[in-house]
């Protein structure tokens, strides 16, 4: 299956797009990941995009369709995947389409979690990542057994940089003005489902799954 998960940052996309990878054993792209990976590295592409992602801004289009574009290349996409993070603006999101359509492909679903802006501040400034396997959890909803240690692998946790206060807030409001008019844009195509991604972690897992197993079911 092939699916986008669509939402603010800090609603939840990370944290179901690892579950929903382990139940339909396809794998999870994200494009923050991807980006944080290749700065990390100090890549040409990490280099360029670190300027965009300190300032809680997107990364220009152009960079990020091409290295999508290659990542859907790759063939542990052939059964699926599940895209997080991508598509981000209108443009982004034509051109996945094309790059799908190109391979005689197309979208199977969108799930829009739902999370309101007060719930997400509190949602980034918790947040603890794992350096090596970037496992996601939080202080007080989902916190580590070893506090910086992480469950599954017994790696460092850190807090993103552009978790900051200032930087939070701006990714949000580059949100509502460029990624949220997707939601009509996916709606129109008949892909869109909404889930509240205020619920236990565990029950919008289950929603997710849910939303999954009806569009299987009717293919
Ligand atoms: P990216 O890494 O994609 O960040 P984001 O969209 O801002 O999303 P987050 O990772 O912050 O949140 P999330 O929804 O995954 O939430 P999570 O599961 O971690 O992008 C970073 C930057 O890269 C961008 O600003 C941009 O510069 C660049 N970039 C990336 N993609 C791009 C693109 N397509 N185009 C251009 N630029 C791009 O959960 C958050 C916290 O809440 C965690 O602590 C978690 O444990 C907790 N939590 C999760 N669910 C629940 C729940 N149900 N109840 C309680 N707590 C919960």
């Amino acid at each position: 299956m092939r699916i986008v998960l669509l939402g603010a940052p800090g609603a939840g996309k990370g944290t179901q797009a690892e579950l929903l990878s382990e139940y339909l054993q396809v794998p999870h792209i994200a494009t923050g990941d991807l980006f944080r990976e290749a700065l990390a590295k100090d890549t040409p592409l990490g280099r360029e995009a670190r300027a965009y992602m300190d300032r809680g801004e997107l990364v220009p289009d152009a960079i990020t369709i091409a290295m999508v574009r290659e990542r859907l290349s790759a063939p542990d996409t052939e059964r699926g995947f599940i895209l997080d993070g991508f598509p981000r603006t209108v443009e982004q999101a034509r051109a996945l389409d094309e790059v799908l359509a190109e391979r005689g492909r197309k979208l199977d679903l969108v799930v829009f979690i739902d999370v309101r802006p007060e719930v997400l501040l509190q949602r980034l400034s918790g947040r603890w990542i794992c350096q090596d396997c970037q496992g996601v959890y939080h202080t007080l909803y989902n916190p580590p057994e070893r506090p910086e240690i992480c469950d599954a692998c017994g790696g460092r946790l850190y807090q993103r940089i552009d978790d900051r206060p200032e930087t939070q807030r701006r990714r949000i409001e580059v949100y509502l003005a460029q990624t949220a008019p997707l939601i009509e844009f996916y709606r129109e195509r008949g892909l869109l489902v909404t889930v509240n991604g205020e619920q236990e972690i565990a029950r919008v897992r289950d929603e997710l799954r849910s939303a999954v197993d009806r569009v299987r079911t009717r293919a």
